[in-house]
């Protein structure tokens, strides 16, 4: 008897039964290669190759910089380092919002020349024709709402959002003209625990909170900051797993003195 050692792809299917199921789904972001590997092969269900690669990536001061060129390279380095996780990859700033043609063509793109199995779009009724001409051509979408990173310079800040009935009450109605849209999954980033509760409950899609409490279907966290690469971002929905920052500065610091005291290489370290 032979046995199936074959690892089965995550897709949006397993997500929307893992909301029915009640198992909570975890996804962080991935934008190269090595920690693609690192990330699947602990397990992660989804890896998103965020814009915030325009942040953490790049050191952009916000995300609207990168290209879709430049989501692409991250996302098919992304692509060849998993095997089981589903992977989505975010349509960046000015690549479909206001045209829902250039919407899909991006999309395209990226599911072309990535290897993705998913995009996620920023916004709710605005965006309504982009989401559903992408999903008309078979690529499935994610949706992303509350602090939406690439409307920073509407918001004027990245403060929590839906604090107000009225924002309250626009996401309510977006969260569900997202899912009869056709969305398999939304984030939701930085709103009140109480409304994301609310929003979940609403819905049969799976909720991904950043920020959002505990109440909603997965969690989703920058990789670089969960791991404290990032230096000094430490906001209150922040876990830091690790220091990344002063671990790797540490073994940089013990590197360049074994090359100035001429410890490295040493007699083993050498042909
Ligand atoms: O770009 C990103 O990393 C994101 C997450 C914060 C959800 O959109």
């Amino acid at each position: 008897m032979s046995v199936n050692t074959e690892i089965r792809r995550i897709t949006t299917n397993t997500v929307q039964e893992m909301k029915l199921n009640g198992e909570k789904i975890s996804m962080l972001t991935a934008y190269d290669f090595s920690t693609a590997v690192i990330l699947d092969s602990a397990g992660i269900d989804v890896i998103l190759v965020g814009d915030s690669a325009s942040n953490v990536m790049a050191g952009h001061e916000t995300t609207l910089p990168i290209t879709l060129d430049q989501m692409i390279y991250h996302a098919s380095s992304v692509v060849r380092g998993t095997k089981r996780a589903l992977i989505v990859v975010d349509l960046p700033f000015g690549s479909y919002q206001g045209n829902s043609k250039e919407a899909l063509a991006s999309a395209i793109r990226i599911m072309k020349e990535s290897g993705a199995h998913a995009v996620k779009l920023e916004g709710g009724i605005e965006i309504k024709e982009s989401i559903e001409r992408i999903i008309s051509a078979g690529i499935p979408v994610m949706g992303h709402l509350g602090l939406t990173p690439q409307s920073i310079y509407k918001f004027g800040t990245y403060t929590v959002r839906a604090k107000e009935e009225a924002e309250a009450n626009k996401l309510l109605s977006d969260i569900q003209i997202l899912e009869h849209a056709g969305c398999f999954g939304v984030v939701l980033e930085k709103i009140p625990a109480k409304l994301a509760k609310e929003a979940t409950a609403l819905v049969k899609i799976p909720t991904i909170g950043i920020g959002a409490g505990p109440e909603v279907d997965g969690q989703v966290l920058v990789v670089n900051d969960m791991l404290g690469i990032t230096k000094g971002f430490k906001p209150r929905f922040l876990r830091q797993y690790l220091n990344l920052f002063d671990e790797i500065g540490g073994a940089v610091k013990r590197y360049i003195a074994d090359v100035k005291s001429q410890d490295f290489p040493n007699k083993k370290e050498q042909y």
